[in-house]
């Protein structure tokens, strides 16, 4: 009996130094398995006189009961600090800074080409397009600039060989849909060009967007209604246009397309060097021998055709100095548009 008790005792010490539940179920099997210490005290039972026996069952009984609960306090116990450790151990530090993953975006001169783009599209202009590398008589000759030429000084140009340039202007493209197309004809041809030439407003590769409508009884005024209700929509309804005699080979008369500087309210700045007007385009009425360097009757057919550097049209939209930032790919001047 008193053996029986004392399972208690050391029960009570083992069970101190538990600190897992794989070693709580040792110390289970140890006590009350098939073979424990309890089970096997049982055993006794049947060399027990019978006056005895019943308490000595009893006791047993109540030994294993005992032990019982104390390994179901336990488990219970060692669950709830299982349970704490995992939840320190999967714990968030929701205080460090996030993974920052930046976001690309529309380049400015991207976003100003599809601008324009846009406008004449609601005019009824089709875009097309034409090859960077352009052979010379695209370039020049078909625009009447032959090879002697005084005008061709006026483009820095890039030689790939003799009778291959890279192209100065998007004209060339009035000359490859001439070539392929009849009238009636509106079209422009957004694209890169390039000229040998580097400082504050020039780069040796930049955007132009040429533009061309040729019909039976097209006229300089359709050049000025067409060229003044893209500036108005492009800048503001209240820009001031002023048409300025010039010349191109390619056309005749031609004009040079200024509007009120915008940096100065046509002050006079110096942006605009004190003349309070800035050039934004070339134009002016198709010269009769392009036509006919096409295969169109100039008797029948008459056009205007225009042309304008995209990143200047993006300087003066958004007042940049320097033509250059917009190729130096500094995120902190490309995110502001
Ligand atoms: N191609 C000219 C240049 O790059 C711009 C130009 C002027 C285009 C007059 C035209 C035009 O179509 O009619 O300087």
């Amino acid at each position: 009996m008193e053996e029986v008790l004392s399972l208690k005792n050391s029960f009570l010490e083992e069970s101190r130094t538990v600190t897992s539940l794989a070693e709580l179920q040792q110390l289970k099997v140890k006590y009350l398995g098939k073979k424990g210490l309890v089970t096997s005290k049982l055993k006794f039972l049947s060399g027990i006189s019978p006056e005895l026996r019943p308490e000595y069952g009893k006791t047993v009984n109540e030994v294993k009961g005992y032990i019982e609960e104390q390994i179901n306090r336990i488990e219970s116990l060692l669950k709830k600090e299982d349970h704490k450790k995992r939840i320190l151990s999967e714990a968030l530090d929701i205080t460090l800074p996030g993974k920052f993953t930046p976001f690309g975006r529309e380049h400015p001169i991207n976003k100003v080409l599809s601008e324009i783009t846009r406008i004449f599209i609601s005019m009824g202009f089709e875009v097309e397009e034409g090859p960077e590398v352009e052979l010379d008589y695209y370039n020049f000759e078909a625009l009447n600039m032959p090879k002697d030429h005084s005008a061709r000084d006026m483009q820095d140009t890039f030689y790939i060989s003799d009778d291959v340039v890279l192209r100065t202007h998007t004209s060339p493209v009035q000359i490859r849909v001439m070539e392929k197309k009849k009238p009636p004809l509106k079209i422009i041809a957004p694209g890169k060009v390039y000229r040998c030439d580097a400082d504050i407003s020039h780069t040796p590769m930049f955007h132009q967007v040429e533009g061309f409508m040729v019909d039976t009884a097209i006229s300089f005024s359709d050049l000025k209604g067409v060229l003044e209700s893209f500036i108005h929509s492009f800048f503001t309804v209240d820009t001031p246009v002023r048409f300025r005699p010039s010349y191109f080979p390619f056309t005749e008369p031609s004009a040079e397309i200024d509007i009120g500087c915008p940096f100065c309210d046509r002050k006079g700045c110096s942006v605009c060097k004190k003349s309070g007007w800035l050039e934004i385009l070339g134009a002016g009425v198709i010269n009769p021998r392009v036509f006919e360097m096409v295969g169109y009757n100039p008797e029948v057919y008459s056009g205007f055709a225009f042309g304008m550097g995209v990143e200047r049209m993006a300087m003066l939209k958004y007042s940049i100095d320097d033509i250059r930032l917009f190729f130096e790919n500094d995120m902190r001047f490309l995110k502001q548009f």
